[in-house]
C-alpha cells in the first residue's frame, strides 16, 4: 500500500493550488454577493483542462485520473465551491455519461466541446416531485418515430443558465418504472425549453441554479443516451462518480476553513496569548484536522475505487457522507474559533460555512446515501 502522490498528481494539485490562489481567491466574496461567476473564468478553468479531466484526450480531455480529478476539486473548493461544481457537474455528470454512454457520433458532436470547454454542461434529474425519489419522474418524453417530445419541469440545475447542452432524464413509459426511463441531449435554444429565473440560494451562490421548463421540446432520436430504457441506470450510475466530486468538494470545503482557523488561532490573542495556546482551541483544531484526514483517506479510496475499476457505487457514498458531514460540522467550528470575524464576509469562513450545507444536499442527501450504502451491506 502507498499512501504518497506521484509526481504528476503533485503537480498537477499544485497548479490547482496556484489557480485557486491566483484566479479565484480575488473576488469570491463579490461572487457570492452578486451570485456571478464569470464566463472568463470558466474559460481559464477550461484552458488547464479542468472541465473535461477524464475525459480521453482524442475527445478533447485531459486524460487524467479520478486521483487527479479528486486533488484538483478539492484545491478549487477550499477557495471558492462555487467554481467546483461547475467542474464537478460537466467532469462527472455530463462528460463522463457521455464518454461511456454515447454513441461515437454523440462523442464527436458534444463531449469533444464539453470537454474542452467550448461547451457547459447542464444534468437535469431533480424535478419539483422527484428530488431523492428520482424513478418518480413527471418529465415525459413521447417517441413520435424519429423524434421525442419532451414535456416537464426540472428543478436545481446547475448550471441551468450557462449551459449549452443539457442531459435530460425523462420517463418514456409509465408502466416500465425505472426500465421506462430514458436520458437525452437538449442543446440550449431548441424552441420549447425555457430558463427559468436564477435561484437565491444560502451557499454555492456564484453557480448558477434554474428552473428548467421544457414545453413540447422536439428532440430527435439520435439525442438519446443508450439503448431504450435504460436512463435510470445511467443517471444513477454517473451519479456514483458525481458523489466523489462532490465528496471532494465537501473535503476541500472542510480543509480550506481547516486551514484559514489554523492561521487564525496563531494570530489572534485572548487571555494574554495566541488563542491556540488555549486548549479549547487547540482541541477543536485536533479534531478538525483527524476527521478531515479521515475523510480524505474516503475520497481518494472511492477515487481509486473507479480509476481500478471496482464496483465504486459503495465507496462514493461513504465518500459523500462522511466529507459533507465533515465539512458542515468543522466549517461551524471554524466560524466559532475566528469568533465575531468568523460572521463577517472579509474572513471567507462564514461562506464555507453556507457552502458546506449543499454538499449533505445535491447528488443525493445523506440519508440517500445511506440507503446506498444499507443496501450495499444487506445484499447477499
Ligand atoms: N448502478 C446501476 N444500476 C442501478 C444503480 C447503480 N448505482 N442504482 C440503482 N440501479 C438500478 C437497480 O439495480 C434497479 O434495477 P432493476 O430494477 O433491474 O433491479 C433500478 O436501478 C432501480 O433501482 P432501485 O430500486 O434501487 O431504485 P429506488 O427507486 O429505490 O431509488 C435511490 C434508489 C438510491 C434512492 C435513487 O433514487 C437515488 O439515488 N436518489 C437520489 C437522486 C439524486 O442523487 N439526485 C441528485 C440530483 S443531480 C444533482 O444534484 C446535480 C447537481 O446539480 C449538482
Amino acid at each position: 500500500m502507498n499512501f504518497n502522490l506521484t509526481e504528476e498528481h503533485i503537480m498537477i494539485r499544485d497548479a490547482a493550488r496556484d489557480f485557486a490562489q491566483t484566479e479565484l481567491l480575488p473576488g469570491v466574496i463579490e461572487r457570492d454577493d452578486k451570485q456571478h461567476f464569470p464566463d472568463s473564468l470558466v474559460k481559464k478553468m477550461a484552458d488547464l483542462g479542468f472541465m473535461g479531466i477524464m475525459v480521453d484526450p482524442k475527445y478533447g480531455g485531459s486524460g487524467m485520473d479520478t486521483i487527479s480529478y479528486v486533488l484538483i476539486m478539492e484545491e478549487l473548493s477550499k477557495i471558492d465551491a462555487s467554481a467546483s461544481v461547475i467542474v464537478s457537474v460537466n467532469n462527472s455528470l455530463v462528460c463522463y455519461g457521455l464518454e461511456t454512454y454515447g454513441t461515437e457520433e454523440q462523442k464527436e458532436k458534444y463531449l469533444t466541446k464539453l470537454a474542452s470547454g467550448e461547451f457547459v454542461g447542464a444534468f437535469c434529474l431533480s424535478e419539483p416531485e422527484a428530488g431523492s425519489d428520482a424513478t418518480s419522474q413527471k418529465t415525459t418524453a413521447i417517441d413520435k418515430g424519429d423524434h421525442y417530445i419532451i414535456n416537464g419541469t426540472k428543478n436545481w440545475i446547475t448550471s441551468g443558465g450557462r449551459a449549452d447542452v443539457y442531459i435530460v432524464i425523462a420517463q418514456t413509459d409509465r408502466d416500465k418504472g425505472s426500465h421506462g426511463i430514458n436520458a437525452f441531449i437538449v442543446e440550449k435554444g431548441t424552441t420549447g425549453f425555457h430558463i427559468g429565473p436564477k435561484e437565491d440560494k444560502l451557499g454555492i451562490r456564484g453557480s448558477d441554479t434554474h428552473t428548467l421548463q421544457f414545453n413540447d421540446v422536439k428532440v430527435p432520436k439520435k439525442n438519446r443516451i443508450g439503448v431504450n430504457g435504460s436512463g435510470f441506470r445511467f443517471a444513477m450510475k454517473t451519479l456514483s462518480g458525481g458523489r466523489i466530486g462532490i465528496a471532494a468538494q465537501a473535503l476541500g470545503i472542510a480543509s480550506g476553513a481547516f486551514e484559514l482557523a489554523r492561521k487564525y488561532s496563531k494570530e489572534r490573542k485572548a487571555f494574554g496569548t495566541e488563542i491556540c495556546n488555549h486548549q479549547a482551541i487547540a482541541f477543536k483544531l485536533a479534531d478538525m484536522a483527524t476527521d478531515i484526514e479521515a475523510a480524505r483517506h474516503l475520497v481518494m479510496k472511492a477515487a481509486w475505487d473507479k480509476d481500478q475499476g471496482n464496483n465504486y457505487d459503495y465507496s462514493s457514498a461513504m465518500a459523500k457522507l462522511y466529507a459533507s458531514k465533515v465539512a458542515m460540522e468543522h466549517t461551524v467550528e471554524a466560524v466559532q474559533i475566528h469568533g465575531g470575524n468568523g460572521f463577517v464576509k472579509e474572513y471567507h469562513v462564514e461562506r464555507l460555512m453556507r457552502d458546506a450545507k449543499i454538499t449533505q444536499i445535491y447528488e443525493g442527501t445523506s440519508e440517500i446515501q445511506k440507503i446506498v450504502i444499507s443496501r450495499s451491506l444487506l445484499r447477499d
